[in-house]
Order: C-alpha cells, then sequence, then structure tokens
C-alpha cells in the first residue's frame, strides 16, 4: 500500500524569535526538518515526503536536502498550517492510499513511531499520536483568576506524526475550506472528527516534544546529542 508524508515547515518560528524559519535553523549540526527527513525515510513504510517550506526558502531546502542525499518533493506553504497541509495534500498522487502528515517541529521523531501511527490506522479514518495530559488544568477567568479546575480524565494532548486515509482527508479539507474554517485548525485530526471521521491514539513517547521556543531547541539538542541507543525506540 502506497503511503506519502507531508512534512510540514513552512511556518515563520515567531515564538522562536531566531529571525528566520524555524524548522531550518541548525539542530544537532543540521537544519532541524532533517531530522524528520530521515525518521520517515528509516520507517520503511513511507514512499514519498512532500517537504512543505515557506515561501522563498525552495532552493536553499532543496540544497540542503542534495547535500544529504534525501530525496523528498519541495512546495511552498500557505498562511496557516492547515493551509500548508492542503498545498502539500495537492501534490500527493490519486492512487496513494494512506497520507502522514508530521510537523518538522518534532524533530525528535522515530521510524518506530511512524510504523505504529500508520499501523494503528486499520478499522479507522485517522490514528494520531498524543499523550496523556499530565498537568491539572485551570480553565481562566477575569484577570488570570481561575474560572475552574477541569477534570483532566481522558484528556490527550494531540501531537504529529497523524495517519489518513488520503481520500478521508481530502474530503475533510475540502469540507473545511467549503464551511470558511480550514484556517483555524491546528491539527488535521479535528478536520476529519468535524466530518464524522472516526481518529484512534497512539500513545507517544514523552522525547517526541515540539520545539516552539529556544528552550525547547535546546531541550531537543540534548536529547539529539544523547548516543542513538539511549533514546527508547517509540
Ligand atoms: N506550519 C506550516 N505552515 C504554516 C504554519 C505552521 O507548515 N503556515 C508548520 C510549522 O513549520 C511547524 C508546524 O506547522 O512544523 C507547527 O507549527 P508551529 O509549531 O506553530 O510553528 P511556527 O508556526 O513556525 O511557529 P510560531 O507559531 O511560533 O510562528
Ligand atoms: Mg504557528
Amino acid at each position: 500500500m502506497s503511503t506519502t508524508a507531508i512534512l510540514l515547515a513552512a511556518g515563520s518560528g515567531v515564538r522562536m524569535g531566531a529571525g528566520m524559519p524555524k524548522a531550518l535553523l541548525p539542530l544537532a549540526g543540521r537544519p532541524m526538518l532533517m531530522w524528520s527527513v530521515d525518521a520517515l525515510a528509516a520507517s520503511d513504510v513511507v514512499d514519498e515526503v512532500v517537504l512543505v517550506v515557506p515561501r522563498g526558502h525552495l532552493r536553499e531546502t532543496q540544497m540542503a536536502l542534495g547535500r544529504a542525499g534525501s530525496g523528498a518533493r519541495v512546495v511552498s506553504g500557505g498562511a496557516s498550517r492547515a493551509e500548508s497541509v492542503t498545498r502539500g495534500l495537492g501534490t500527493v498522487p490519486d492512487d496513494v492510499e494512506r497520507v502522514v502528515v508530521h510537523d518538522a517541529a518534532r524533530p525528535l521523531l522515530t521510524p518506530a513511531l511512524v510504523r505504529s501511527v500508520i499501523e494503528a490506522l486499520q478499522g479507522f479514518d485517522g490514528a494520531i499520536a498524543a499523550a496523556p495530559v499530565s498537568d491539572t488544568l485551570k480553565r481562566q477567568g477575569d484577570d488570570l483568576a481561575i474560572a475552574e479546575t477541569v477534570d483532566r480524565t481522558g484528556l490527550w494532548a494531540a501531537q504529529t506524526p497523524q495517519v489518513f486515509w488520503t481520500e478521508v482527508l481530502r474530503r475533510a479539507v475540502a469540507r473545511a475550506q467549503a464551511a470558511g474554517s480550514l484556517a483555524l485548525a491546528t491539527d488535521c485530526a479535528s478536520l476529519v472528527e468535524a466530518a464524522g471521521g472516526t481518529v484512534r491514539l497512539v500513545p507517544a513517547a514523552a522525547q517526541n516534544l515540539k520545539v516552539t521556543t529556544p528552550t525547547d531547541l535546546e531541550r531537543a539538542e540534548w536529547l539529539l546529542g544523547r548516543a542513538d541507543d539511549a533514546l527508547p525506540e517509540c
């Protein structure tokens, strides 16, 4: 069965504040997005990677891929994450059955997690990496006063990779586009859920962190700097 991965790297990295796109920042010796390109390739279940990068960074990314000897199709992204997904999805051939969507901002992706999420798709419309929420949750009221404590039982934090049957994701995106709500979606599962699809949770290890701030970048650098065999494979 054929599978294409859409690797999202078209964000501008405002919260990182580095003055350049976050996914192109050096991380443990190479552009951050290269860690995900390699993990997707090493999973042995992804046939092709479509890399979505900021407008104006296509050539630079193609050169970085070339230097690393990696193959990926590079396309330019949109103004929101969901629009970048749509642009990537638009280049996926009709005969590709499954799509994996992954944020380049999660460079600690492992091949094993990619395989687990793909395996979990069977019998569902989608499957996503996620972690049970461990913090106590508060809803904010006026002046930062706590309005209530939210019961965290059964709550999970959504991550990537997220995998869907290609046609299911295409229909969910088209539906949100028609409703004018596409740009509001912060992940693809929410689009499929809104269309009535079933999406399964796949527990991911804590190391699958999202790099948002300079502190996250330091943490990722430290984790990647540890011996490869020190990282648990999931
Ligand atoms: N992304 C994208 N296209 C956009 C916005 C985001 O492809 N228009 C991607 C980012 O590159 C990232 C993922 O979506 O891999 C999650 O986004 P986020 O962590 O918010 O990254 P940025 O948007 O780059 O960061 P910020 O919100 O701080 O600007
Ligand atoms: Mg963002």
